[in-house]
């Protein structure tokens, strides 16, 4: 990336400047080999989001059972006054995981940001989502990242102008394990410097058949979701999965404070992946993603073991969800 900014020099405003991608090729395949050898099978969950999994996404993020995109949209449409004076103006927007930006355009609106920085593994939502807001606004330098954010990225240049916040919405960061999430938010610290911010959403402990409704719809949504990991292995991968012998299966584990999502082996069976085979027993899962829920303690607590003060924090009217304005340390 650095390398592309010197050749052209920094970018204009109202301009979109795409950074190609930089997921490596073989990383699909070399970490769907190594998470189906595990004693507990796993798929990491950044390969849900190929074309048809992103697009599967934001049809679960308007289901009626999936609550949480509703509640953080609400909750930052009602304090957008508030979430403004906290960030200030001027300063440099970078968004992990921006999907559809959807968001990012109330934000956007009444930040009046230098630049947003929206990084996404998809690069159809990437692109889909940059041209939608160039349209909209056309002051704004838009510098988008096609990249994996679970590892640490290069920011474009032009971000060293104003101070630095990163948004991260969606409850994306109960996707990480809490140790994750500890080394996430430790990358960040150092990405944002010591005038920083962030600005997290965080979907919040309640009770659990709310949150069973959330991640098993009645119209299968979620499952579709689910089953296109195995799918695209198969596209891919050169995989041979029968999707009719898997079934998308989704829990609380209150003792870890998450919900688990997995895909459960429904017979006794062996599936190829290229040159190799894994053989499952009847009732074997693959964990393919957990979401993790905190109080606004807890998560005050992992993010002061970050660098971070947890300076402010916004709920929605039902005070299911938490959007957690962050300040450097
Ligand atoms: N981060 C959100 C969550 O954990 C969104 C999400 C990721 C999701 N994967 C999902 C939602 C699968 C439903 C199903 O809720």
């Amino acid at each position: 990336m650095a390398r592309e900014q010197r050749r052209r020099g920094p970018p204009r405003l109202g301009q979109v400047r795409f950074f190609g991608s930089v997921v490596a090729a073989d990383s699909f395949r070399e970490d769907a080999i190594a998470g189906l050898s595990l004693p507990q099978k796993t798929l990491p969950p950044k390969y849900f989001y190929d074309a048809r999994g992103s697009r599967l996404f934001e049809a679960i993020c308007r289901l009626k059972e999936y609550y949480p995109t509703r509640c953080e949209l609400s909750l930052t449409r009602g304090h957008l006054g508030e979430i403004a004076r906290f960030v200030g103006k001027n300063c440099t927007l970078v968004e992990y995981g921006s999907g559809d930006s959807v968001k990012s355009r109330l934000l956007i609106g009444a930040l009046h940001p230098a630049a947003y920085v929206p990084v996404d593994i998809s690069e159809d939502a990437l692109r889909n989502a940059s041209d939608r807001l160039r349209r909209e606004f056309p002051w704004l330098s838009i510098l988008a990242v096609n990249g994996d954010f679970s590892r640490p990225l290069k920011i474009p240049l032009l971000t060293r102008q104003g101070r630095r916040v990163i948004y991260f919405p969606g409850s994306t960061i109960g996707n990480l394990t809490p140790e994750e999430a500890h080394a996430f938010l430790r990358m960040t610290r150092g990405q944002v410097g010591p005038e920083g911010a962030m600005l997290v959403g965080v979907d919040l402990k309640k009770d659990a058949n709310l949150l069973h409704a959330a991640y098993n719809d009645a119209r299968g949504v979620t499952a579709a979701f689910n089953l296109n990991l195995l799918a695209r292995i198969n596209r891919e991968l050169k995989g041979d999965f029968d999707l009719r012998r898997f079934r998308h299966y989704a829990f609380y584990n209150a003792a870890l404070g998450r919900i688990e999502m997995h895909l459960v082996s429904l017979r006794r069976q062996s599936v190829n992946v290229g040159r190799y085979r894994f053989a499952f027993e009847a009732g074997e899962t693959i964990h393919t993603e957990n979401s993790c829920k905190y109080s606004v303690e807890e998560f005050r607590a992992l993010a002061a073991e970050a660098g971070f003060r947890g300076a402010k924090v916004w709920l929605d009217r039902k005070g299911l969800f938490a959007l957690h304005g962050l300040v450097a340390v």
